[in-house]
């Protein structure tokens, strides 16, 4: 990792982020990527990030000889240690509690597949201890700003609001409002909430304790990771119980787009690859075309338009439509090739019609680091097909890798792709296929539109060009958050 100098002039200021997951070390999505590569882009502009997140094995392991630098005498049910530690190139802050975090895997559910029994409390101890560190808990460390992800954060708002002033400024950032964090309200007083948080302006919820609830409604300002997500959230058709709360908070909501670390997602240095190539070298994609097929057992054909697919598999993404629409798919010639992991009957799905379509269809059902980008850069396309999508990465990798993304007009993914309509073909603004409403009928339109494309290699070459020369990096979005977090700091006096 190359040091990143600070750049700014302004005075610096100290975030602490607050995160479940972090790449590379336990990451279920993008939220992971976010978490890794936020911190590394807002040191260029004079912030200083610290991440507090859980020791979960993996990262007690990459933490190696983290020092002691507080201990909590109680946390629900035993003590705890708080260790700081440099690790790929992050400050973090890491919540040792064995009894809370000592379980390998996915951070979130049980070896059974459900939810850990006590995620209420676990998380409610991250954010808890978010809040004491936000307000001087650890010696020497006074951040002006709690900066909290997700559900699994949302609760150190609301624990940094009852706790009174002075206390630091507080962001809530949504990366996905399909997870909010609902437990009961017996637990009111075991997590440490006060008996006037349970309110329709605290952390009530519908008759349950609602972390990102209470999150949204109690933090300083809120943020989401694309700008058409931020409206979309203040809409009964995507604020899933939340959008009123939100409209009434509008004045504090924005988006902000995601970026992606151009470091690790890098077609010119990509360890993974076949072939490493660059804009100018594009014709050195056919050689990851080609291992990619041999990989994942299609048949080697150059001229097939090969879709890729790399998402968890969930209804956000969509994907039971692309299982409609794979006849459709496959009449045409494709092929498509998908990495994913998820839902049991999205999984069975898949792994079906690739027994039933030999050569032509392959899944990999898993979480392959290392697939994920030789998909990106061996197909052709990149099918995103989400009912909703707060920002998106995968088709910003997709841009990246001159591998054309075919997405849904929804969230983050209509904030990054240009429709390859007439107007923007004319304009050589072009960077993809998007389709609306989410729908098998729209999917196979665009499919047929996609072919057309592919068919023109001229035209098809426009799009990949035209992409690799987006912007999807993270400076122009660690400048947002940082006059985000600036301004907080300044009205604060
Ligand atoms: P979400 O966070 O909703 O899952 P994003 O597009 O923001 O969606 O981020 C997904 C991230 O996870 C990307 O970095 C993508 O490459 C990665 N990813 C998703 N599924 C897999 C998989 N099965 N194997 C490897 N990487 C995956
Ligand atoms: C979420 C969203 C995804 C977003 C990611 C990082 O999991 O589903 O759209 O890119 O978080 O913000």
């Amino acid at each position: 990792m190359a040091l990143r100098r600070t750049s700014s002039a302004q005075a610096p200021l100290a975030v602490l982020a607050v995160v479940s997951e972090l790449y590379p070390f336990v990451k279920t999505g993008g939220l992971a990527d976010v978490a890794y590569a936020l911190p590394l882009a807002l040191a260029t502009e004079g912030i200083a990030v610290r991440t507090l997140l859980p020791g979960y094995p993996a990262v007690l392991a990459a933490a190696g000889d983290a020092s002691t630098v507080h201990e909590f005498a109680d946390l629900f049910g035993a003590p705890a240690r708080l260790r700081a530690a440099q690790a790929a190139g992050l400050d973090l802050l890491v919540l040792d509690a064995p009894h809370l975090y000592a379980r390998v895997g996915n951070p979130y559910l049980a070896p059974d597949g459900k939810e850990w029994p006590d995620n209420a409390q676990r998380f409610a101890a991250l954010a808890q201890k978010a809040a004491a560190i936000g307000r001087g808990a650890m010696a020497g460390y006074a951040p002006d700003i709690v900066h909290a992800h997700d559900w699994q954060a949302a609760l150190a708002p609301a624990y940094l609001h009852y706790g009174g002033t002075p206390r630091p400024r507080s962001v809530m950032t949504v990366h996905n409002l399909g997870y909010q964090g609902q437990f009961p309200q017996a637990l009111l007083a075991e997590l440490g909430l006060p008996p006037q948080s349970w309110a329709i302006d605290g952390v009530e919820y519908y008759g349950n304790i609602g972390y990102l609830k209470g999150g949204l409604a109690l933090a300083d300002a809120i943020t989401t990771v694309s700008p058409t997500y931020a409206a979309e959230i203040r809409t009964p058709e995507f604020g899933m119980g939340l959008d009123g709360l939100l409209r009434q908070r509008a004045d504090v909501v924005s988006g902000i787009l995601n970026g992606l670390d151009t470091d690790v997602w890098n077609p010119a240095t990509d360890p993974h690859l076949a072939q490493k190539y660059d804009a100018a070298t594009l014709e050195r994609r056919a050689a990851n075309k080609a291992a990619l097929q041999a990989q994942l057992g299609l048949a080697s054909a150059p001229d097939a338009l090969l879709y890729g697919v790399v998402s968890r598999l969930s209804w956000q993404k969509g994907l039971d439509l692309l299982l409609e629409a794979l006849p459709a798919l496959l009449h045409q010639g494709a092929q498509l090739a998908l990495v994913g992991t998820g839902d049991a009957a999205l999984e069975d799905g898949f792994r079906a019609a690739a027994l039933r379509y030999p050569g032509r269809v392959a899944a990999l059902i898993g979480y392959d680091e290392a697939l994920a980008h030789r998909v990106q850069a061996g197909a052709d396309a990149l099918l995103v097909p989400s009912r909703y999508e707060p920002c998106g990465l995968t088709q910003l990798a997709a841009l990246r890798y001159g591998c054309v993304p075919v997405a849904a007009r929804v969230g983050g993914l209509a904030d990054t792709v240009v429709d390859a309509n007439e107007m923007a073909l004319a304009a050589d603004a072009a960077t993809g296929v998007l389709f609306a409403p989410v729908t098998r009928e729209r999917l196979e339109l665009a499919l047929a539109h996609t072919a057309a494309l592919w068919r023109q290699p001229a035209v098809w070459r426009q799009l990949q060009a035209r992409g690799m020369a987006s912007d999807v990096s993270w400076a122009a979005p660690a400048r947002r958050y940082a006059a985000l977090f600036r301004g907080l700091v300044a009205s604060a006096g």
